[in-house]
């Protein structure tokens, strides 16, 4: 069968992995939805040492890729929210597939881009979006859809659990840990992002909009992020048999649905103390299933593309099934949503 023919808009270390995982799991994907996945165009500046794109077409301006007639899934990988969702906007009303990592630009325009989305019979997935390598979102909309979800807690930024991990465990300096989380390629451009809780904020905003059926609402969390933990503050929790972890919590109550970001006290003996690393962990309540546990890299290259890809292979998927008959990937929809306070 002909192939689907994807572009990737930014080259970064997300946009780099994702290259890699398509081209080192290209065979299997081909064998599993029938049909290759092949990378045509790629929007950067530069190249990057870590992937080799060998003939791709590559243009500078990412804007190019959105007016390609070749594509059929564009994948957004440059982060930010200006340029990216003007991408994004052109590229449906081109009528192409969207793929994103980017939570920014969901939490903040979502509801504008699923609106449009669904004027243009096209699909936007954003697995990648939250908690890395984790499929957190396919489970809240697919694998928990039988239950009514009472709350969503979790560890969402893997750079800010490194840097909670190292100091409590290597009594290493705030400043130091940060340093080499970005040069992991863990923190977001701007490292105010993971370390003031803006990050786990943007998470936090989509999560509870799978879980809770309302809209993305960023600007209703409360959000405090790790900035203004000292050595100090982590002794004295493990004095007291606690762990301090930097949790996104959304929680049903009888007044709607509460948002929050902020470091909070674990007891060491919970799961969550023991999600250590730039590993996330996000546990869901729902009432027939009771707690979950999800566990994995929440950040990184190779972890973060496997997210990119596997909506690239549902969304080539789902190319085949007709617009009429489509349902709204990851449950997302734009309308009928619950009007209930956040
Ligand atoms: N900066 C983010 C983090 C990247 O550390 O979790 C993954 O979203």
């Amino acid at each position: 069968m002909a192939p689907v023919k994807v572009g990737i808009a930014g080259l970064g270390t997300v946009g780099s992995g994702t290259v890699n995982v398509l081209q080192s799991s290209a065979a299997d994907i081909a064998r599993r939805i029938g049909r290759p996945i092949e990378i045509t165009h790629i929007g950067a500046r530069r190249p990057n040492p870590h992937c080799d794109i060998g003939d791709i077409r590559v243009s500078a301006d990412v804007m190019a890729l959105a007016d390609d007639p070749e594509l059929d899934i564009l994948i957004e990988l440059i982060g930010g929210t200006t340029v990216a969702r003007e991408l994004v906007l052109r590229a449906i009303a081109n009528g192409k597939h969207v793929v994103t990592a980017n939570k920014a630009m969901i939490a903040e325009h979502g509801n504008e881009i699923f609106a449009a989305a669904a004027e243009h019979g096209v699909d936007v997935a954003f697995e990648a979006s939250v908690a890395g390598g984790i499929p957190i979102l396919k489970a809240l909309s697919e694998g928990l859809a039988a239950n009514r979800i009472n709350w969503v807690a979790g560890i969402i930024n893997g750079t800010g659990n490194f840097i909670l991990t190292e100091m409590r465990e290597k009594g290493r300096d705030f400043a130091d840990v940060l340093k080499e989380a970005q040069e992991l390629g863990y923190a977001e451009a701007d490292p105010t992002f993971d370390v003031e809780g803006i990050d786990a904020a943007h998470k936090l905003t989509i999560l509870a909009s799978l879980a809770f059926g309302i809209p993305l609402q960023f600007d209703k969390v409360y959000t405090e992020g790790i900035s203004k933990l000292t050595a100090e503050d982590i002794r004295a929790a493990d004095h007291f048999g606690y762990v301090i972890k930097h949790l996104g919590i959304a929680r049903q109550t009888s007044d709607g649905v509460e948002l929050r970001v902020h470091p909070t006290l674990v007891p060491k003996e919970v799961l969550l103390a023991n999600v250590n690393g730039v590993k996330n962990g996000v546990m869901v309540e729902g009432d027939a299933v009771g707690p979950t546990l999800f566990y994995g890299a929440g950040a990184g290259s190779l972890p973060t593309a496997s997210a990119v890809v596997a909506d690239v292979i549902e969304l080539a998927r789902t190319l085949a099934v007709p617009q009429a008959d489509r349902v709204p990937y990851l449950g997302f929809q734009t309308n009928g949503l619950s009007d209930q306070r956040v």
